[in-house]
């Protein structure tokens, strides 16, 4: 398979990581394997390979052998203290990022196959002018467009959640996305909701090897 890079997506200080979801389900740590334990095996293999390529980047910033367990209540990953990360994963790869809390308040990444969605989704995702930059690609594209309006607000979702713990729709988020960067690289601007603490947040996506993916970082 044909892993894309991540080069460009999210600021230096922020690592990331990438990998096929092959079988890690023996290295998960005591604790996380719990977690799992009742899924089936194709969940518990993406959960794994997320753990073992999480904790990879947490080496990194000092923390040997940490367990990402969940945060109370939630599937929130629980990170250590003063650390910040995100987790995707879709089909047969995954992803994750990990950097400092004291630089940034949350960083949010997701990956998606780079394929049309169904009408039903464009419905439910697009509002306002994100119906006519979707329109304006043409029959052949718009299905992928919406696919990474899709994927830039998840990513956005992703990064707030643990500062705002509220549900956002895809309907309180308005994407503007600017494809005319470097090759297959973007760049985004989401409005959004209130309680979002800013009224606006930028963000990155680059289209690579079959995959959309998207990444936001909230700086302090
Ligand atoms: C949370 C959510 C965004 C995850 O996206 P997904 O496409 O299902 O799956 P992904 O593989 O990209 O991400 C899953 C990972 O995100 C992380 N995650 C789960 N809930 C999360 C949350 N509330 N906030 C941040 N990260 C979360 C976990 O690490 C999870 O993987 P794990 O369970 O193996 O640890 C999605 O399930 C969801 O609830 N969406 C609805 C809200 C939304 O997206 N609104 C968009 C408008 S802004």
């Amino acid at each position: 398979m044909l892993v894309p890079d991540l080069d460009g997506l999210l600021p230096a200080e922020i690592r990331t990581a990438i990998a096929p979801i092959g079988d890690e389900v023996a290295e998960l740590l005591a604790g996380e394997r719990e977690l799992i334990e009742r899924s089936v095996a194709s969940r518990r293999r993406e959960f794994a390979v997320g753990r073992v390529l999480a904790r990879q980047l947490l080496e990194k910033f000092g923390h040997s052998s940490f367990p990402i367990l969940r945060e109370e209540g939630e599937r929130l990953p629980a990170w250590p203290s003063g650390i910040i990360g995100s987790i995707s994963h879709s089909g047969d790869l995954c992803m994750a990022a990990v950097g400092e809390a004291s630089r940034f308040q949350g960083v949010g990444v997701d990956l998606e196959p780079d394929e049309p969605v169904q009408q039903e989704i464009e419905r439910a995702v697009l509002k306002d002018h994100e119906h006519d930059w979707v329109s304006d690609a043409g029959a052949d594209e718009r299905g992928r467009r919406c696919r990474m309006v899709f994927s830039a607000k998840e990513a956005v979702y992703k990064a707030f959640y643990p500062t705002t713990r509220t549900f956002w729709s895809f309907q309180d988020v308005l994407m503007s996305i600017d494809l005319e960067g470097r090759r297959d690289t973007g760049t985004f601007v989401a409005r959004l909701p209130d309680g979002a603490g800013r009224d606006s947040i930028e963000g990155r996506l680059v289209q690579r090897g079959g995959w959309i993916i998207a990444a936001v970082a909230i700086f302090r």
